[in-house]
């Protein structure tokens, strides 16, 4: 894996809601394999800036580049770094009628032109990368927390991503199937799938992380290497911030 051949990069990205500046001057470069981590208090923009990196929402200002490309004005662009996105959100946000491999299976057959049996085949090679390959016929209402997140998972890598970006995906979950969802995207991390993941489990962060994000306020404070961020070298608001959460 090449160290620092850059898969994405947010250029002074700004957003604005009616007259709410919820995202300031914000920069951010993404290397190919790399975890980021992206952490801050409740209304800072985190979620925000996750979207505007797969352009759910347009940033107001500035620009998004996508594989060395600018595609914030590129609609070809966007399209491309859509699909080469899976995201995965705090509630899952399966569709429940559909069990868990249907739920799989429904991307790569519309979007992507692939066969009943070929999805099959993709559904259960997922399903067994995320541990669950018993559960494919269950719906998601007949699947804990834990499973369903670990379904929406392997639904986002079915369309084969670039990057994958997690939008609290553990906050939902009780304590005890928290850990089996931070394993998949640690094992993920570690094959070189390259993430930012909105979250505040330190643990996962310590040990996944190549990079900890501070925000607060619509702005990056702090981008360090993890190893710095723990170790001391975050500024002053980053590591109140810490102490807050760790305690
Ligand atoms: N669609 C929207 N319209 C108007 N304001 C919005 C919209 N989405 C977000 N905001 C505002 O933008 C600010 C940042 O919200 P955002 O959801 O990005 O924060 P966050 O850091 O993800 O917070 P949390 O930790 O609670 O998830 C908040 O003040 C929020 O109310
Ligand atoms: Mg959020």
């Amino acid at each position: 894996m090449s160290a620092d051949e850059k898969i994405l990069e947010l250029v002074n990205v700004s957003k604005t809601f009616d007259r709410l500046q919820v995202l300031t001057d914000c920069n951010l470069r993404v290397n190919k394999g790399q975890t980021i981590v992206l952490i801050g208090p409740s209304g800072s923009g985190k979620s925000t800036l996750l979207r505007c990196i797969n352009l759910l929402e347009p940033p107001t200002s500035g620009g998004v580049l996508f594989e060395g490309r600018e595609i914030t004005d590129d609609p070809r662009g966007a399209d491309r770094l859509r699909r080469n996105i899976g995201m995965v959100f705090q509630n899952f946000e399966l569709f429940q009628h559909l069990s868990a491999i249907e739920n799989i299976m429904l991307a790569p057959m519309k979007v992507l032109g692939m066969s009943r049996k070929d999805a099959h085949d993709v559904g259960l090679e997922l399903l067994r990368k995320v541990h669950i390959p018993e559960r494919a016929d269950h719906f998601p209402d007949e699947l804990s927390g834990g499973q369903q997140q670990r379904v929406a998972i392997a639904r986002a890598l079915a369309m084969r991503p670039k990057i994958m970006l997690y939008d609290e995906p553990t906050s939902a979950l009780d304590p005890e199937m928290i850990r089996e969802v931070l394993d998949v995207m640690s094992d993920l991390s570690q094959e070189g799938m390259t993430s930012v993941c909105v979250t505040h489990e330190m643990g996962f962060a310590r040990r996944a992380a190549d990079r900890i994000i501070f925000m607060e306020e619509g702005r990056i404070l702090e981008n360090a290497p993890t190893e710095a961020f723990f170790g001391g070298d975050a500024n002053a608001r980053a590591q109140k911030f810490l102490s807050q959460i760790l305690h």
